[in-house]
């Protein structure tokens, strides 16, 4: 097998996940126990009760994750966990547990920053991509622009001034009653959906600095959806497809100007990367991929499985970082803001 062989942990939101990757880039192993059910009731994710969760289920992953290939705690190379940003609690589940795994087996720890292997993990399925590339990261928890120079290098150019684009699209889902986590639902109901019907404003588009704002964009669709609701009493599946439609739209055109204007400004490599959580977005991909076509770079989002929070991509952060000696002591803390 090829060295080195990571044992990744991603605890710092709703998902338990554990994976196995190598550098070969296989992941050997992909276990991920996702608590959605545990937090459907609240219409968000619970601290407390994911920080539970994660201690219930992360030591049964590991082991099956093992079992699966056939190798012992030993055979690792290095133990990988998110240290932040996240859920504070949840992040010192997997932290702890993972400083623990390092200490029996005597193994170096890699403490990853959670952005940093969103922002690595298009490497993982995609060998060719070199450094640089810019980066737009869109998670539950950011939406940023920037320069991935290279492992542990990365130079923000611009970021959102209020929500993050996931943010906007579960408070979107939430108004509409359509469930957490909301992007996967809004997505398939835009799809169904006229996006022309409601007109919706596009923050920042134009704008010369490289940010992003969604909480006005948010606010004037729970308008035009409270218009609706005193007009008619009610809203009919059209009428949310419609609105799930304008929304969508309306964070296209922000992405997709927002990029543009960050490719215009010259190189930083060639090509354009998509990554996080919003990524399996597929009507944001195709205009994304659209946007890197006008400017010529090419365009790269990893695999949907790989978008959204899991543990392939913070081992692989740690295959990244272990082979450049990036190792960290077993009293790093784990960090509820961390920014990259
Ligand atoms: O990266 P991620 O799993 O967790 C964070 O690091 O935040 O991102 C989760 C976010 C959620 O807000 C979820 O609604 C959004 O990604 N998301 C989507 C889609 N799938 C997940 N947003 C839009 N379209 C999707 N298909
Ligand atoms: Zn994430």
């Amino acid at each position: 097998v090829p060295r080195p062989i990571v044992l990744g942990i991603e605890t710092s939101c709703d998902e338990t996940a554990v994976a196995l990757v190598d550098g070969a880039r296989r992941v050997l192993a992909h276990k991920l126990v996702s608590q959605i059910e545990d937090h459907a009731a609240y219409g968000g994710v619970v601290p407390e009760i994911a920080a539970r969760a994660h201690i219930e289920h992360l030591d049964r992953l590991v082991k099956a994750a093992l079992d699966d290939v056939g190798l012992a705690l030993g055979d690792v190379d290095a133990v990988a966990a998110t240290a932040g940003p996240g859920l504070i609690g949840g992040v010192m589940v997997g932290l702890v547990t993972a400083k623990a795994l390092a200490l029996a087996a005597g193994k170096p720890l890699v403490a990853v920053n959670h952005l940093e292997a969103h922002a690595l993990s298009p490497r993982l399925t995609e060998p060719d991509l070199d450094f640089p590339y810019l980066l737009l990261l869109v998670s539950g928890g950011h939406c940023q622009i920037l320069v991935v120079e290279g492992v542990g290098r990365y130079r923000r150019l611009g970021s959102t001034i209020d929500d993050a684009v996931g943010e906007a699209f579960d408070k979107t889902a939430k108004l509409m009653g359509l469930g957490y986590p909301g992007g996967p639902a809004v997505e398939r109901l835009a799809a169904a959906g006229d996006p022309t019907r409601f007109d919706l404003p596009r923050p920042f588009v134009g704008d010369r600095s490289l940010n992003f704002s969604f909480s006005g964009l948010k606010s004037a669709l729970r308008r035009q959806g409270e218009r609706l609701l005193a007009e008619q009493g009610g809203l009919s599946d059209a009428d949310k497809a419609d609105l799930c439609a304008a929304f969508q739209a309306a964070v296209a055109d922000c992405l997709a100007d927002r990029v543009a204007r960050a490719l215009d400004r010259g190189p930083a490599g060639a090509a354009l990367v998509v990554a996080g959580g919003v990524a399996a977005n597929q009507a944001l991909r195709a205009r994304l991929a659209q946007v890197a076509a006008d400017a010529g770079r090419t365009f790269q989002a990893p695999p949907l499985w790989l978008c959204t929070d899991n543990g392939a991509m913070v081992a692989w952060a740690g295959v990244e970082r272990f082979r450049l000696g990036f190792t960290d002591p077993l009293d790093v803390p784990a960090r509820p803001r961390w920014p990259l």
